[in-house]
Formats: structure tokens, C-alpha cells, sequence
């Protein structure tokens, strides 16, 4: 066990590899895309609070457990828990937590694609002029559009399910998430740029009052479960992608350390993307609520009307794309990890069999927003339904059973090994694992269920 876990099969490349790896999987579509639009539909205001505190008292702990499982482990979410449960008496039941995670990473990857191909066609259009109109309602139609016909939208999200497939299966990631060092400060210079804007040209008090005025009206169940959910899809918690990079981590790196600076830079470009698009939304009188297609009916009016607005919309489509790939690739190395580990078959093979079932299952994503518009179960459409399956509950839920693995069934002394922190911060993690964690969790759980008034 001791050898092994010693030597992981592939290293990052240098000293800020893994660092650059999970920042590019937390930053992605999650940060830039759903976080405006879900705070959006739930309000702004207090659901922005409840997310901030969801990040810091669920989720950064949380990701250090991950890591640690993954670094102990020394394999996918599956082998790396059982590994870890048996090293302190503990029975197979948990490597359930381990299936699941690698259930969700697969089931978000299939309707991440298609927003991920939203990104790459907006890229296209911002390329070859595609993107004019004055109005929201003309920027609607252009969205609309572009959804209409499966064949144009299904070629957008094969092209990105092709990109991903190629990237895993060679193995090359770690060359991808070099991106990561110029792609996240062009980022944030783009956000910036966009912040900018909103404020010479109006509506950024509205904005920033709207994100940052805590104390409106009450939150609803759905709000606050969705906060929470967010918190993990963020991170990149629970779907095997966190744990599985950390199964690479060398030893001797500084988990917490990693952790925070993750968590701190998927928190500034989310509240940037905020500050960024609520001016424009308010300044064109368009609805917070309005849904998915939210950046990609709002962002374009600005392009249009800044100056060098086209050079700096095919740059922030461009970083957009690149986000969106080094979180897909995240999201899959967990499966194609456990299946070259376990099922004798080579990166190439996993990675074209997994490739095949991704491209069938998020094409019917695909369709969600044109031919299957109306196969709805419970109002939800097939796309509404893996994204809240996975963000609502399979996400929270499994990092439920990370909290309660590291917390109470685990030796301590091996998360001493692998966090190396002082006995201080140590309790305090340990404290935060065993009950803020999971008591955060269970009790927005009883309250969306509507247990609370039983
Ligand atoms: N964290 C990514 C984002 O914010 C999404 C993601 C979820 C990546 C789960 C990996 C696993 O876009
Ligand atoms: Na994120």
C-alpha cells in the first residue's frame, strides 16, 4: 500500500501543475454561465450570501477531504475510496460514494457539452460577424436560433464531446491546463473590461445592488438547496473530478493551500461574471430570470456597442471555449481512470467508449432545446433533469458521505498525514467535516423536502 501510494502514475507537470489542473476544472461554464443565471432566477441578494457560505463551510472543506482521498487512494473515486475505507477497517459499502461520483461527472459532462458548444458557436458568430442586432429581443432571436436546428446544435456539442474525448484519450492534459496561466488572467482582464463598461455606460449600482444586498426578501427552499448545489458544481466536488486529479498529487503539496487558492479563484471570476453581465442586463431592460440563455443574450450587446468590441468578444468567446474544455476533461477522467485501471483496456479505448455513450446520451441534451423541447416529466426536460439531479441532490449527497467517511469513519491520523496541518487547524477542519458540513447539508435537504413541517 505504502509504495504505491507513493508513486502516482502520472505527475502534473512541475511544481504548479496541479494547481493549474484544478483551477481549470473548477473555472469553467460553472462560474461564467450558470452562476449569473441561477442567481438570477432566485433573486440575487441573499442567494449570492448563501452560496459564499456554502463555498467556504461545505465545500472548501470538503475538497480537502477529496484530495486526500485521491492522494491516499491513488486511483478513481471508486478504487481511491476503497482503498482508503479498508485502510481503516472500514466496509465496501462506501465505494457507493464512489460510483456515484463518477455517475454524476459523466452526467454533467453530457449536458455541459452543449452549453460548452453554445460558447464555441458564439465564438463562430463573434468570428464571422454573425452577432448583430440592437436589441435584447434581436439578441433572443439570434440564441433562438441557433438552437432551433439539432443538426447546428448537435454539431456544436460533437465538436466539443470530440475535443474532450481526443484531449483524454491522449493523455495530454496536463498540457491543456498550462492554458490555464494565460487563460485565467485574460479572463479576469476581459471581466474587467466588461465591468468597466457597465459602469460608464449604467446600470452597475442596480447590478451590484441586486448581487450584494444581502438582507432581501427570504430565500426559498429551492433557492437555498440550488445555492448548495452550485457550491459543489463550482468545485468540481463529488463528480470524481477533484478526487481523481488528486490521485496525481505528489506527495509533500499542500492540499490546504491548493484548496484555497482554487476556491478563491473560482469565487473572484463567479462575482466577476456577476458584476460583469447584471449592468448589461439591467441597462437593456432585459429580466434577471430569464434563464440559460442569459450571458449569450445579454454579453453581445456590450461587444456591439464598446470599442474593439469584436477583438474582445473572439477573446472572451476563445477563453470561454478553453474554460469550458479544461473542466470537460476533468469530468470524464474518473471514468476512463477507473476503466484502464480496472478492464485491461488502454486510454485510447476507454476514452472512445465512454466518447460514444457521452455523444449519444447528450445528444438527446441536445435536442432539449429544439425536437424535445416538449418531453418534459414534472416540467423538466431531459436537459432541466441532469443538471438538477446532479447539482441538487447526487452532488450534495455524495459530499454528505465524503464529510461522514473523513470525519467519523477514517483513521484521523491519515488525514493528519496527507493535510499536514497544525493541531489548530487540524481540529478546525475536523470540526468543520463532522458537523457544520454535513448539518449544512442535511438540513437544507429536510427543508427542501419539506420536512421541516412534519
Ligand atoms: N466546476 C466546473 C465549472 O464551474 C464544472 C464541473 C463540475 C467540473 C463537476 C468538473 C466536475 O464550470
Ligand atoms: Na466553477
Amino acid at each position: 500500500m505504502t509504495t504505491t501510494n507513493d508513486a502516482p502514475k502520472t505527475l502534473w507537470l512541475g511544481r504548479w501543475g496541479f494547481v493549474l489542473a484544478a483551477t481549470g476544472s473548477a473555472v469553467g461554464l460553472g462560474n461564467i454561465w450558470k452562476f449569473p443565471y441561477i442567481t438570477g432566477e432566485f433573486g440575487g441578494g441573499a442567494f449570492v450570501l448563501v452560496y459564499l457560505a456554502c463555498i467556504l463551510a461545505v465545500g472548501v472543506p470538503i475538497m480537502m477531504a477529496e484530495i486526500s482521498f485521491g492522494r491516499r487512494g491513488r486511483g478513481s473515486p471508486i478504487d481511491a475510496i476503497r482503498r482508503v475505507v479498508q485502510e481503516s477497517g472500514g466496509g465496501g459499502f462506501w465505494s457507493l460514494f464512489g460510483w456515484m461520483a463518477m455517475l454524476c461527472g459523466f452526467m454533467i459532462l453530457t449536458f455541459y457539452v452543449v452549453v460548452a458548444g453554445w460558447s464555441f458557436s458564439y465564438l463562430w458568430k463573434m468570428l464571422s460577424g454573425g452577432l448583430v442586432g440592437s436589441s435584447v429581443d434581436d439578441m433572443a432571436a439570434i440564441f433562438g436560433a441557433n438552437n432551433a436546428n439539432p443538426f447546428n446544435l448537435g454539431a456544436w456539442s460533437t465538436l466539443v464531446t470530440v475535443l474532450t474525448m481526443l484531449i483524454v484519450g491522449k493523455g495530454v492534459q496536463a498540457g491543456i491546463e498550462r492554458s490555464v496561466s494565460w487563460m485565467m488572467p485574460g479572463m479576469v482582464v476581459m471581466l474587467a473590461i466588461l465591468i468597466g463598461y457597465g459602469v460608464y455606460s449604467g446600470g452597475f449600482g442596480e447590478a451590484f445592488a441586486f448581487l450584494f444586498s444581502f438582507n432581501t426578501a427570504g430565500l426559498s427552499s429551492e433557492g437555498l438547496l440550488a445555492a448548495l448545489g452550485h457550491a459543489f458544481f463550482t468545485l468540481s466536488l463529488a463528480s470524481g473530478a477533484i478526487l481523481t486529479y488528486g490521485a496525481y498529487l505528489p506527495k509533500g503539496h499542500s492540499i490546504a493551500r491548493t484548496t484555497f487558492s482554487v476556491a478563491i479563484a473560482d469565487t473572484v471570476v463567479a462575482l466577476m461574471a456577476g458584476l460583469a453581465i447584471f449592468p448589461i442586463i439591467f441597462a437593456n431592460g432585459m429580466s434577471p430570470g430569464s434563464g440559460p440563455g442569459l450571458i449569450f443574450m445579454s454579453l453581445p450587446l456590450a461587444f456591439q456597442a464598446m470599442p474593439f468590441g469584436t477583438l474582445f468578444g473572439v477573446l472572451f468567446f476563445l477563453m470561454l471555449s478553453m474554460a469550458a474544455l479544461t473542466s470537460s476533461i476533468s469530468m470524464i477522467e474518473a471514468t476512463v481512470a477507473w476503466l484502464t485501471d480496472n478492464k485491461g483496456v488502454s486510454r485510447k479505448q476507454a476514452s472512445w467508449g465512454v466518447g460514444i455513450l457521452l455523444w449519444v446520451v447528450s445528444t438527446l441534451a441536445m435536442l432539449s432545446f429544439n425536437v424535445g423541447a416538449d418531453w418534459t416529466l414534472g416540467g423538466r426536460n431531459f436537459f432541466d433533469w441532469l443538471d438538477y439531479l446532479t447539482s441538487r441532490w447526487m452532488m450534495p449527497l455524495g459530499g454528505l458521505g465524503m464529510a461522514l467517511m473523513a470525519g467519523f469513519l477514517l483513521r484521523n491520523e491519515l488525514f493528519k498525514e496527507e493535510l499536514g496541518l497544525s493541531n489548530a487547524q487540524h481540529a478546525l477542519w475536523l470540526f468543520m467535516v463532522r458537523y457544520v458540513s454535513p448539518l449544512g447539508i442535511v438540513l437544507i435537504f429536510v427543508d427542501a423536502l419539506g420536512l421541516a413541517s412534519l
